[in-house]
């Protein structure tokens, strides 16, 4: 065990080999949705019914789908290092895996909340977040204070709650890992930026993700492969 700490940010991309598709791929689940309608704060309020139904079926397909072996690896990381794991993904395929820090940027598909918390109103506290595991959740679903239940996701057009402890996280990391990730969804594609000054930042993606950033090491493999090849860059 070193006393060096891992920052590993990951995307949909970490989840996509268990059978969890991404969002902006071909025929990613955005060329199926408008993200503005399922995932939005604006398309919540103009129907409430078709983001709950979206989410019911999130939660249906995570039901069925177990951490692959990117997960592990990451879970493993913990062996020889301090590791924080600052996901955008709102499944639970990290934890499943092992890992026993997460946290969870856009929020967790298996909680829900009444829709007048975790926000402005109550200084985002997390203190009425319920959990409902795999079941559906319906119009008209209401908390113990009367408030229809939402996701509790962070939707297009809100805050992060979590994104002062995720930079903290990144400041105090003396590696910094990317997985599965587009880079395309602020602030959470800004987050390496917070990463100090030598510390060696590697990106796992088959695809090139344009960053304009020569610190980042690109390794251009789907997370499974790439997650052996940066093990292995760790034991050099
Ligand atoms: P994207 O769909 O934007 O990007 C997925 C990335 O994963 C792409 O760069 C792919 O090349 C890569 N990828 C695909 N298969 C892979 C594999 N097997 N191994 C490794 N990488 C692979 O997803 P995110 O960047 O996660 O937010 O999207 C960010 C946010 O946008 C999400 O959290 C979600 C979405 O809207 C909310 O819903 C709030």
């Amino acid at each position: 065990m070193t006393d060096k700490r891992i920052a590993v940010l990951t995307g949909a991309g970490v989840s996509a080999e268990s059978g969890l598709g991404t969002y902006r791929d071909n025929g990613g689940l955005w060329d199926s949705y408008d993200p503005m309608e399922v995932a939005s704060i604006e398309g919540w309020y103009r129907n409430r019914g078709k983001v709950l139904d979206f989410y019911n079926m999130e939660r249906r397909k995570l039901k069925d789908a177990k951490p692959n072996r990117a997960h592990l690896l990451i879970a493993s990381l913990e062996n020889d290092y301090t590791v924080d794991v600052i996901t955008q993904n709102v499944d639970n395929l990290h934890e499943r895996a092992g890992s026993t820090h997460v946290v969870h940027l856009h929020g967790e598909v298996t909680k829900v909340r009444p829709e007048n918390t975790c926000n402005d109103e109550d200084g985002f506290s997390e203190r009425s977040v319920f959990d409902v595991g795999y079941d559906e959740v319906k119009l008209g679903d209401k908390a113990p204070n009367g408030v229809q239940l939402r996701p509790h996701i962070v939707f297009f057009g809100e805050a992060v709650p979590k994104l002062e402890q995720a930079i903290d996280l990144v400041a105090r990391a003396d590696i910094m890992l990317i997985v599965g990730t587009s880079l395309s969804v602020y602030p959470a594609a800004g987050l390496y930026r917070y990463a100090r000054a030598g510390v060696p930042i590697y990106l796992i993606d088959p695809k090139e993700v344009n960053t304009f950033d020569k610190r980042i090491h690109q390794i251009r493999k789907v997370a499974t492969e790439g997650m052996e090849e940066f093990i292995a860059l760790l034991k050099d």
